[in-house]
């Protein structure tokens, strides 16, 4: 076999449609343009486009109950496949805005309470791979009073990074609005998993109304680090024991449980947290992605061989839309929702998540 540059010369037709794939990985920024970092593996999710979710091999809707003390709440909560929607379901406030976008997840209103639980939504990703990484979600949240909407990057209850926004907390009066910022560590369960009582809970403030419209929520988490964003601008910075070390996989969760330290709620009427994307960027802990990410990468040097991950920022919202899936022969050998690699990929992890599987399509059918 000629070496490998050789054959490249003898047909320069094909230079760039070889070498222009990220077949090496996606190049995030890290902590503003402080650093970098390389991750091979991506799964991006447009969920305002067609099919939506449950088609998608991407996400699994969840159906399970919470007592009231599991909830550790006056209130227990009823995880149900039916408050996951897509756009022009059931809405309470936001109805009358003028396009409803992509995921909904539902908190029925007071009325809606069965048996001491509140009906509440949860979508997780089917991918448990989930290690180093860049997770983005693009969110509206509710303005109505009692809910918490989490997005999250989960293991176990120590290994655990979480951004959730308590919809009591924001004030229009006075401009204020919070998002609470978490690594649910070890020592987090000594302190019965308040972590408002340990050193990695930061309560931040974002620079816009988050029930307004849509921004993009972050967390990078590399080793020994994680770090919090609102539309590209840093909220956090966490690093010491309390940061993960495992691979996990991604939450999106809209709860409440009548705890009035916490979600407060029950809320007075069904409250919908928004979901346009989740785009997320990482290393993957399965030995067969790593073997194909090896075979894959053949020159990092190459033109084209890693690609950049274009960030959204306060001043250029317009990343938002971007999606590499849409760029063309940028995703080869990677799950991107809708292709069919995504649904092949699914296959080979079909036993350890077939649980899940078998919710989503509940859900399907539901519909
Ligand atoms: C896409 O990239 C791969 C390399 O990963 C290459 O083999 C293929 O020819 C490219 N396809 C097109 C249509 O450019
Ligand atoms: C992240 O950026 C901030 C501000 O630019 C800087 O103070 C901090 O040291 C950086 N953190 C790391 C781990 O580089
Ligand atoms: C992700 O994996 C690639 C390939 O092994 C490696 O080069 C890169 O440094 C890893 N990224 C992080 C953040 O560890
Ligand atoms: C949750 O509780 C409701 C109401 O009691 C019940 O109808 C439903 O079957 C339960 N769901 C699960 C997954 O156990
Ligand atoms: C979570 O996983 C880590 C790493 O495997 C382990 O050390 C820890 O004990 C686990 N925590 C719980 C609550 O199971
Ligand atoms: C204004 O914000 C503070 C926290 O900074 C909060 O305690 C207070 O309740 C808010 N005011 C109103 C009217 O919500
Ligand atoms: C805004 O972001 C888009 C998408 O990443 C990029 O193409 C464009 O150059 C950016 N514009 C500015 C002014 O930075
Ligand atoms: C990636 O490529 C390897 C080698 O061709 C293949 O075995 C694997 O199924 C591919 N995975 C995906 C998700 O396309």
């Amino acid at each position: 076999m000629p070496p490998r540059t050789a054959g490249l010369l003898a047909w320069p037709h094909l230079l760039a449609a070889a070498l222009a794939a990220c077949e090496c990985g996606y190049v995030s920024s890290i902590n503003g343009t402080a650093d970098t970092a390389l991750f091979t593996d991506m799964l991006e999710t447009d969920f305002t486009q067609n099919p939506p979710l449950g088609v998608h091999t991407d996400w699994a809707p969840q159906a399970f109950n919470l007592t009231r003390d599991r909830a550790r709440g006056p209130y227990g909560e009823l995880f149900a496949v039916a408050n996951v929607g897509v756009s022009g379901g059931k809405g309470g406030e936001e109805e009358e805005e003028e396009e409803e976008e992509g995921l909904e997840l539902v908190v029925g209103g007071r009325g809606a309470v069965v048996d001491g639980m509140v009906p509440v939504a949860e979508v997780d990703s089917t991918r448990l791979d989930v290690w180093w990484g860049t997770f983005r979600a693009s969110m509206r949240m509710t303005r109505v009073p009692g809910t918490c909407a989490a997005f999250f990057w989960y293991f176990n209850d120590t290994q655990e990074i979480d951004m959730e926004f308590l919809s009591r907390e924001f004030s229009a009066a006075n401009g204020s609005y919070p998002v609470n910022l978490v690594l649910q560590s070890r020592e987090a369960a000594v302190a019965g998993y308040n972590a408002a009582r340990t050193g990695t809970f930061v309560k931040a403030h974002l620079p816009f109304d988050p029930t307004d419209g849509f921004h993009e929520y972050r967390m990078d988490y590399v080793p020994g680090r994680v770090f919090f964003y609102a539309d590209g601008q840093r909220l956090a910075e966490m690093d010491g024991p309390a940061v993960p070390t495992t691979a996990g996989h991604l939450i999106l969760q809209h709860w409440s449980n009548g705890n009035e330290f916490w979600s407060g709620g029950p809320p007075a009427e069904d409250a919908v947290l928004a979901v346009r994307y989740v785009k997320a960027y990482f290393n993957s802990s399965a030995p067969e992605r790593q073997r194909d990410w090896a075979a894959r990468c053949r020159d990092p040097a190459a033109a084209g061989a890693v690609c950049s991950i274009p960030d959204v920022t306060l001043a250029n919202a317009s990343a938002a839309g971007w999606f590499f899936k849409n760029q063309g022969n940028t995703t080869n050998n990677q799950t991107a929702s809708g292709q069919n690699d995504g649904a092949r990929l699914q296959r080979l992890w079909w036993p350890a998540v077939v649980g899940l599987l078998l919710l989503a399509s509940g859900w399907v059918v539901a519909l």
